[in-house]
């Protein structure tokens, strides 16, 4: 097991990336920190330490209070299209470049690897800018809406098609996850030289099977977060700090 408390990257690991063939990069709402953007489990400040999954975030719960879930999600909205991509996102952009092949892994339903100019990025958990019908599926093109805080209901609205609820176009709990996206995950998990694994608390399946799948397919994985993680095995590394002060500390030569 090895665990660097310092801003210090180990060679080991410069010297897989600088080796590797195919980089990933798994991250969870950690990177979007630096952002602005609030996580879900930090103590205090995440948002289920706040607000209440279960009225939030599941199927049940928009069909229980559509306007409750909705508004919600639009004051999320709203507040991610104010956020910038921080110097984390914008350091994978820079590995990107420098190495053969690089694939980013999410669980956020922000934009923001994108709006850094990050391609492909496999989104888990869907995208709170992509809505859809509740029953019919149908993407909905969202228009402005008013300016919202975390207090306001808002009815959805409905589609053109079969005059259905509009609902946020990410995974509530005990949704399936996009199974292109899932299947193109682990297939970059089993087949990459190194994964880096951001700011993410590794708690919500089936994603936080991603770096144990490297792991076992002898890749180098490295967990990148203010928390020390735990590492099991040789090739596993814990370097802690903020995403955005790590990342670009990859970059060097
Ligand atoms: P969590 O909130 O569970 O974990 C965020 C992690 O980021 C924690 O381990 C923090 O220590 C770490 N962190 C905080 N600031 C950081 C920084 N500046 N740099 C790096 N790391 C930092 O978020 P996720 O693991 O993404 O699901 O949560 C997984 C899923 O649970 C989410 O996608 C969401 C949630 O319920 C859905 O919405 C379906």
């Amino acid at each position: 097991m090895m665990r660097k408390n310092c801003l210090q990257v180990p060679a080991e690991l410069l010297n897989a990336l600088h080796k590797a063939k195919h980089v990933v990069v798994f991250t969870g709402a950690g990177v979007s920190a630096e952002s602005g953007v609030s996580t879900f489990r930090d103590a205090l400040t995440g948002l289920w330490a706040r607000f209440d999954p279960l009225q939030l975030a599941t199927p049940e719960a928009f069909l229980a209070d559509p306007a409750l879930v909705w508004g919600w999600y639009e004051w999320r909205r709203q507040l991610l299209l104010k956020a910038q991509p921080n110097p984390a996102h914008h350091a994978i952009v820079k590995l990107a470049q420098r190495v053969p092949k690089l694939t980013v892994i999410t669980q956020n339903v922000d934009d923001l690897h994108e709006r850094a100019g990050s391609a492909d990025v496999l989104h888990l958990h869907g995208s709170i800018f992509n809505p859809r019908c509740f029953t019919c599926t149908q993407p909905y093109v969202l228009t402005h809406a008013p300016e919202m805080s975390h207090e306001h209901a808002l009815a959805p609205p409905i589609c053109s098609h079969c005059q259905g609820m509009i609902r946020p176009g990410v995974v509530w709990f005990g949704e399936a996850l996009p199974q292109v996206a899932l299947e193109a995950a682990f297939t970059a998990a089993e087949n990459c030289d190194v994964l880096l694994s951001v700011g993410t608390s590794g708690v919500v399946q089936p994603a936080a099977q991603i770096p144990a799948l490297a792991l076992r397919s002898g890749a180098w994985v490295a967990h990148i977060n203010p928390e020390a993680m735990p590492c099991r095995q040789s090739r596993e590394l814990s370097l802690v700090g903020a995403a955005g002060q790590i990342l670009p500390l990859l970059l060097q030569d």
